[in-house]
């Protein structure tokens, strides 16, 4: 199989993140929950996965790394923990369902509005509209870093500089670009950041993580079992407890935090390089084929995904062409992305996404252009 769906989930993951997980199982007992070598053992493995996503986030304390089994969890408790009625919020037509989900119900339940920043037929954030959506009751821009259906990147700078200017906080998805991008919080002036642990990240699936900046104060999401203050009726208010109920995925944990290692031995520019180039590589072959629409804007930043439709094909009958016939594995249909399928005009049909990561080939990009070619010429 060449799989090209690493925007849903890497596959490859590095040898030593698998041994990590089979490592903690046989291992680790349940963190700040004995005194016990075991349950010391999971806390140290955890204490230091959270050191080193502080460290490689630019998140200035390790007790503000919050893991959660994955983004939506972690987009979750940040907008549920961060917003009151009467609050406005500024995010954008680019949104997984992950960020506009919890929005809408803050919006139904909690009375907080919520406008969107619009994208146009390439998926272009219109950036010069933000002055507009700006409101008395505005708190926050909650925006992705890429879009998961154009892998369009969106302009944090630009965000960033227009939060600043108006005293707003800035939310970031960084599901599609955590791994592949380098993201300083404290330099990019991000207050908070969310993402998932088994894309980019080469992690497990079931980890995720919320980083908050220093001064970020966010009202726990859930409750539950914390192994200290037991006879308090409420959750302690002290980070990361505060966001953590339960016992956490420390088998999980660790292979994120070898994963981490892997990033930081491999160079997150190198990383970066490699997926640029496969991006353009692909995109510059299938665009210069009769018939097919690729979607997303290839002159700015890109992420590691192109998105295309062949003539008046429906999307998940080229990609199960793609897997039947060839052997590679991509994501179509809609892609739980609504308002970027509304703004690219792709609600019907959905799209076909090609996804790479820092173990796909060049030789796996040649072999999906080609296949994409011959399904473009097929009568
Ligand atoms: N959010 C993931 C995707 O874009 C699952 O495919």
């Amino acid at each position: 199989m060449i799989y090209l769906d690493n925007a849903a989930t890497t596959l490859q993951k590095p040898p030593q993140v698998i041994a990590a997980v089979v490592r903690a199982m046989e291992t680790l007992g349940n963190a700040a929950r004995g005194a016990h070598g075991s349950s010391l053992g999971a806390a140290r493995e955890i204490y230091g996965a959270r050191v080193k996503l502080a460290r490689l986030f630019g998140c200035g304390d390790p007790s503000r790394v919050i893991f959660t089994q994955n983004a939506t969890g972690a987009l979750n408790i940040a907008l549920f923990g961060a917003f009151s009625p009467g609050d406005h919020v500024i995010s954008t037509d680019l949104e997984h369902n992950s960020v506009l989900r919890p929005l809408y119900a803050l919006e139904e339940e909690r009375g907080v509005e919520v406008s969107f920043l619009p994208a146009d037929r390439q998926g272009r954030l219109d950036y010069d509209a933000l002055p507009r959506l700006l409101r008395p009751n505005t708190r926050a821009v909650v925006t992705t870093h890429c879009s998961n259906l154009t892998g369009n990147l969106v302009d944090l700078t630009r965000m960033e500089a227009f939060a600043r200017a108006h005293g707003l906080r800035l939310f970031v998805d960084a599901s599609q670009t955590a791994g592949s991008q380098t993201i300083d919080m404290e330099a990019m002036g991000i207050d908070v950041l969310c993402f998932t642990g088994h894309k980019g990240m080469l992690g497990p699936q079931g980890t995720g993580c919320l980083l908050l900046g220093p001064d970020v104060e966010l009202k726990p999401f859930q409750r539950g079992g914390s192994g200290v203050h037991s006879f308090d009726r409420h959750q302690p208010q002290a980070y990361p407890t505060r966001l953590e109920a339960g016992t956490l995925n420390s088998h999980g944990i660790a292979g994120l935090s070898a994963a981490v290692d892997f990033l930081e031995e491999t160079g997150l520019a190198a990383i970066a390089a490699h997926e640029a180039a496969l991006t353009r590589r692909f995109y510059e072959a299938v665009a210069a084929i009769p018939g097919v629409t690729v979607y997303g804007d290839f002159e700015g930043p890109h992420g590691a995904i192109v998105s295309l439709n062949i003539r008046d094909y429906d999307s998940a009958a080229v990609a199960d062409a793609l897997s039947e016939t060839y052997g590679i594995a991509t994501r179509a249909g809609g892609h739980c992305a609504p308002r970027m399928h509304q703004a690219l005009g792709t609600e019907a049909r959905g799209a076909v996404r090609f996804s790479f990561s820092w173990y796909t080939t060049e030789a796996e990009v040649d072999a999906a252009a080609r296949a994409v070619a011959e399904l473009a010429a097929e009568d």
